[in-house]
């Protein structure tokens, strides 16, 4: 029986696919040529060779996907999508002179969309959350980490969480939330860093995580942000919670961000442009990703390149990420971002493609998608392709054919 690809009936195998499995193997990107998925109650029950699997799986029916490209859904592991207002104005300023960190210092900056996030509607911050989310959506992706840190007090904190977790029941598509308080001091604790953290930060993440609001804990490790040292209790207190931790670490200077997330096992450290090697060797023996994230470095027109060969020399993980944010990444394509870290970082197409499915599931602390193989929940990409090399060629068109999430289209 061959059925439409837009009628996939929740049990069933995809047989005439391509298969990016990115699944450990010997062939690039784990390519299974001719290959059929069976999948059954929102998991893929099987994956291999077309014809051993459709014996195997004869009671299933079956869908041609006619050659078609499957890779994993895609995942974006770091995103700011929940925010009020946007920072268009600044956009102009920088291309009249202004630098990102002297807007910053001026009360622009995030510390802007702080003010307009305060006092947008939970109703209001979901709808144009959505939008962005949308996007993403339409672009195959079917996992997504939101970030607070835009509320700086703690229930606009809570506020900004309530909405990510709405957008993971008003949407087809997994939300993993990450509490940012730390992301920037708020004009009330104006040179009392340390109380922020202790008031705000702290107290916030405790009732966060009496609420069931967050899944990981993130800070901004930099001089117009916050020091290791003052980023350290919230670390601690994260680990009394048993929550993992993540940082944005060494973006615009090396202040040792990277080494402090790596002494907490985080799950990832994010940007990481001037990081060096005894921090890339820090975080290869915490096992932490790196999440090279080149919207932030194409949009503040930063020249130094995040050190990609130190991390393939010691083997760390590299994930990709959008980081959509108003300021320093207005930017909601995946596939965009695929592009960019060819271009701009010369990772390679297939590098780029396991940052955003298989370590970006990783630096999620996810082990149930990121890749296709038995067990895996069914979050699925069928493209109008014929090699996963071109998802990080092809910009500005979208060749998704259709995507399962849990094994529903
Ligand atoms: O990931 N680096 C810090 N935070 C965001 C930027 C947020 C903003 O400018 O609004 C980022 O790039
Ligand atoms: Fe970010």
């Amino acid at each position: 029986m061959t059925l439409q690809v837009e009628d996939i009936p929740p049990n069933a195998t995809l047989t005439g696919c391509k298969i990016a499995t990115l699944a450990a193997s010997d062939n690039p990107y784990g390519v299974i040529e001719d290959g059929a998925i069976a999948i059954a109650d929102g998991k893929i029950l099987n994956v291999g060779e077309a014809a051993a699997m459709e014996a195997k799986h004869a009671e299933l029916p079956k869908i041609d996907m006619e050659g078609r490209l499957v890779t994993p859904g895609l995942i974006d592991c770091h995103t700011h999508v929940v925010f009020g207002g946007d920072r268009a104005r600044e956009f102009e300023m920088r291309l009249e002179g202004a630098s990102y960190e002297a807007i910053a210092r001026e009360g622009g900056g995030i510390v802007s969309t702080v003010k307009a996030t305060r006092t947008t509607s939970e109703e209001e911050l979901l709808a144009s959350a959505l939008k962005r989310v949308d996007a993403l959506i339409s672009e195959g992706v079917t996992t997504i980490e939101i970030k607070s840190g835009y509320g700086l007090d703690i229930e606009s904190e809570l506020k900004m969480l309530r909405v990510a977790r709405e957008i993971g029941k008003v949407r087809p598509i997994r939300v993993k939330t990450c509490y940012l308080a730390a992301h920037a001091l708020p004009p009330e604790y104006k040179d009392r860093a340390k109380d922020y953290i202790n008031d705000v930060c702290i107290a916030g993440l405790k009732a966060a995580f009496d609420q069931g609001l967050v899944d990981a804990v993130d800070g901004f490790c930099e001089g117009i942000a916050f020091s290791p040292e003052e980023i350290e209790p919230l670390f601690k207190e994260a680990r009394n919670l048993n929550i993992p931790v993540k940082l944005h670490a060494e973006q615009l200077s090396n202040l040792g961000g990277a080494k402090l997330a790596a002494q907490y096992n985080a799950l990832s450290a994010d940007h990481l442009e001037y990081l060096d090697e005894s921090g890339v060797k820090a975080m290869a023996d915490a096992g932490s990703v790196a999440v090279i994230l080149p919207g932030a470095f194409y949009t503040l027109r930063e020249t130094q390149a995040p050190p990609i060969e130190l991390f393939r020399k010691h083997n760390v993980a590299m994930a990709i990420a959008t980081d959509c944010n108003p300021g320093s990444s207005p930017l909601s394509s995946i596939q965009t971002t695929m592009n960019m870290v060819c271009t701009l970082f010369r990772m390679t197409p297939e590098e780029a493609l396991i940052g955003a499915t298989r370590n970006a599931a990783r630096a999620l602390g996810l082990s149930d998608t990121g890749v296709i193989s038995k067990g895996m929940r069914a979050d699925l990409a069928i493209w109008d392709l014929d090699h996963p090399r071109e998802l990080s060629y092809w910009t500005g068109m979208n060749p998704l054919h259709c995507r399962l999430f849990g094994g529903t289209s």
